[in-house]
């Protein structure tokens, strides 16, 4: 195979070398192309251009594979515990059980978040979307933990601990603190999954989650904690290119991810699917909708930058909902319109055509509706799970000692012209 490609322009020719990932996967280095020829490459919402080399995670779009560290989803998805998929992403192999035990006491030793902290929560309308709270929250702990950023690998060891012990407290207070409900505390006793549920819903120390409930959760948690260079992870790599703090970079991450085009969506799946219910369950009327450029209503939880075959992580949860909805004697009537609408999609030249499946937000918040989440919160378990994700990329980008992203433009402005007095004009 060549290791170089040849670009031609009227009488000059350029060679760009060829960059061949572990996947055979195949890119053009363009890095001294300006400098060569004058060029740029223009890609509006960066379809076809890698901004990196990363050995985190690898996806197929074309025949819906996706591994963390090279270990398959549906291994990890089954065999796996967050916590354990969370040392995977951070340090690249699966821990031994003397590995796992001392991360998990790290763990365990941060979870405690200043009380100081809470007094931000008095600054939210109780109606605030809880994004808005965990991404002002997560910038805060900057305040004690970090800001002057500590790059060596015991520096960034440190704040990626106390984050990921941190946050869950912090997604709890959103759900708690909008609601006027006492704050709970993290409970280091309890594995991540049952800590986690404990802190959203304990109403006393009695509390126990139901096991079928940290099993599910513990299971979304691992599908949803990396997907390579997705929007939310590109602007957490993006912010930290900067030499911002981990924070800080993590907080832009759950404002990306907070988009409706991005982790919004599953909450607006669900919204859909009650709209689509409480309209009478006119599946076909909305399949039509989302065809009619006319009208601006999507399929939310339908469609994929990268998947043109299933999302994986889709096929996983909608055989989990079944599951998981009888175990727990649930029946959301929701359910069914999902499949009504997946099945009539799936059989429609437009979605056919196009490639459009269900993605991993299609049937998740069905998911965590049995869970009893709320669907305002559905987004911040979407960040909850993606945490390791975007502390990973950052490690990476920070050990790669990756230069500050800044991309070119091409300029379709006004030409130079001078000013004109205000009388004049
Ligand atoms: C996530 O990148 C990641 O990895 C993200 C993620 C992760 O784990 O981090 O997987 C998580 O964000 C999943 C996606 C959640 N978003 C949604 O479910 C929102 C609905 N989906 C779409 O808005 C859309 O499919 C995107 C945003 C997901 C992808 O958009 P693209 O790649 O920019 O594609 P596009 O908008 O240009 O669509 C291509 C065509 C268009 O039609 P034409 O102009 O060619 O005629 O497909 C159509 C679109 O109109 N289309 C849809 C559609 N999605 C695409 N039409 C109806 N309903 C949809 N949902």
């Amino acid at each position: 195979m060549a290791n170089q490609a040849t670009l031609k322009y009227n009488d000059q020719s350029y060679e760009l070398p060829v960059v061949v990932g572990t996947e055979n996967e195949l890119a053009l280095d363009i890095s001294t192309l300006r400098d060569k020829s004058g060029f740029i490459t223009l890609d509006s919402g960066y379809k076809n251009t890698g901004a990196t080399k990363s050995a985190i995670t690898f996806l197929d779009g074309e025949l819906g594979v996706l591994r963390y560290r090279g270990y398959p989803i549906d291994q990890l998805a089954e065999k796996s515990t967050f916590t354990e998929v969370i040392y995977l992403l951070l340090y690249g192999s699966l821990p031994t059980s003397t590995e796992l035990s001392a991360f998990e006491a790290k763990l365990a030793a941060n979870v405690e978040v200043p009380a100081q902290l809470a007094k931000m929560l008095d600054a939210f309308p109780a109606d605030a979307h809880p994004m808005a709270v965990i991404s002002s929250l997560t910038t805060s702990l900057s305040a004690y933990y970090g800001a002057e950023g500590d790059f060596s690998k015991e520096g960034v060891d440190k704040v990626a601990i106390q984050l990921l012990a941190k946050l869950p407290t912090l997604s709890s207070w959103a759900l708690r603190g909008l609601a006027g409900k006492q704050l709970n505390v993290a409970n280091p006793s309890l594995d991540y999954t049952s800590n986690l549920l404990s802190l959203f819903f304990a109403e006393d120390s009695n509390y126990k989650p139901d096991p079928t409930i940290v099993q599910a959760l513990n299971t979304l948690l691992i599908l949803h904690a990396d997907h390579e260079q997705n929007c939310s992870a590109s602007t957490v790599r993006m912010v930290g290119s900067s030499r911002a703090n981990l924070f800080a970079s993590v907080s832009a991450g759950i404002s990306a991810l907070w988009g409706p085009l991005h982790g919004g969506a599953n909450q607006e799946v669900i919204e859909m699917l009650e709209a689509i219910k409480a309209d009478g369950g006119d599946t076909m009327k909305y399949i039509n909708k989302a065809k009619d450029k006319n009208d601006g209503f999507r399929l939310m939880g339908f469609g994929h930058r990268v998947y043109k075959n299933f999302d994986p992580r889709a096929r996983i949860i909608k055989a989990a909902c079944d599951n998981i909805l009888s175990k727990l004697g649930v029946s959301d009537p929701v359910l069914k319109i999902a499949k009504e609408l997946e099945e009539a999609a799936l059989n429609d030249p437009y979605f056919v055509e196009r490639k459009l499946y269900p993605n991993v937000d299609f049937y998740s918040g069905i998911i965590y509706r049995a869970l009893g989440i709320p669907v305002n919160m559905f987004t911040v378990m979407f960040a909850l799970g993606r945490l390791p994700g975007w502390i990973s990329q950052w490690k990476e980008m920070i050990e790669g000692k990756e230069p500050i992203g800044r991309p070119r433009q091409v300029y379709v402005g006004a030409l130079e012209r001078d000013y004109v007095a205000i009388g004049d004009r």
